[in-house]
């Protein structure tokens, strides 16, 4: 019993002080982008061979929703109201196939493969309404007292669906940096959505007319295909930011898109 506790102890820490999973799971693709009423299949394997293999779901903002499981290779079992469009094949222990079919705008969501750790999840859109490229614009600093740092704030904006991602290049490299997007896109009432994401930068970075700042939205319009939309500014020289210029109207509307912009 002792040495029982012991080994429990010792798998303990080393599970969990290192964060290491000895269980893989890959799941594929990571997006999908579909119409309603076609089909759609995401793949998931596991290392081991773990009898039990899960799906799971989030939409929006609520918490994780069981879809259904497989118990060994038995019949599956299904999640609370889980329509039995929902099916899954696992022709081998480590395999298992997610399948929707007739997909539903209300099957849109994050799809999570789980063994005894999760993957790395599967956003699902079941397309509402057409394609709408991102607008991508970088709106200035907004000159302020402290001087050490200024912030670039760059708004992607109605666009569908939201499958997108923000990235700064500084001449054309790309710095992570102080670099900082919204966890995830706002919808509008016509259904497009909006992000922002933020550059913090030294004045001395800014104030020199040579760099430029570029905002990179990588978007998906479809499965597998992203299209990237820029927007770019070039620094200004010395001084400008001390300047106080008047809030024109892109400045109002982040500030009502985003009003923790500033931190
Ligand atoms: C899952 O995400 C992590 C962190 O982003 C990444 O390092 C890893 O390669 C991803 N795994 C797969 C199978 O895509
Ligand atoms: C799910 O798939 C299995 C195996 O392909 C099949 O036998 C079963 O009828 C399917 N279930 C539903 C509800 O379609
Ligand atoms: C979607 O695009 C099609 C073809 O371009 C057009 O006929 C239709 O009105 C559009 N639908 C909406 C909701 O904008
Ligand atoms: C996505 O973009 C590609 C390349 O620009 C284009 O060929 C394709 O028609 C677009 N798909 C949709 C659904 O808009």
């Amino acid at each position: 019993m002792k040495h029982f506790f012991i080994l429990c102890c010792i798998n303990f820490v080393v599970h969990y002080s290192f964060c290491q999973s000895t269980v893989q799971v890959n799941q594929s693709p990571s997006s999908i982008i579909v119409a309603q009423m076609k089909s759609v299949e995401i793949n998931c394997q596991q290392s081991t061979s773990n009898a039990y293999m899960y799906w799971y779901r989030q939409k929006g903002t609520r918490g994780l929703q069981l879809v259904i499981f497989s118990p060994f290779m038995s019949s599956p079992e299904y999640g609370d109201n889980i329509p039995k469009r929902f099916n899954i094949t696992r022709t081998d222990m480590t395999k298992i196939t997610l399948k929707i079919e007739n997909v539903q705008m209300s099957d849109t969501g994050f799809y999570l493969c789980a063994v005894t750790y999760f993957g790395n999840g599967t956003k699902l859109t079941v397309l509402e309404q057409n394609v709408s490229l991102p607008h991508v614009k970088i709106l200035e600093p907004v000159p302020y007292k402290s001087n050490e740092f200024v912030t670039l704030v760059c708004l992607a904006t109605d666009f569908y669906p939201d499958h997108i991602e923000l990235t700064w290049e500084i001449n054309k490299k790309k710095t992570t940096d102080n670099a900082k997007s919204d966890y995830r896109a706002v919808q509008s009432k016509s259904k497009t959505y909006s992000i922002s994401s933020r550059l913090r930068v030294s004045r001395n970075v800014w104030c020199n007319a040579d760099n430029v700042f570029t905002c990179v939205a990588k978007f998906y319009n479809e499965t597998d295909k992203a299209i990237y939309i820029t927007d770019h500014v070039s620094g200004k020289g010395k001084d400008s930011t001390l300047i106080r210029r008047p809030f024109n109207v892109e400045v109002h509307s982040y500030f009502y898109l985003q009003p923790l912009i500033l931190e």
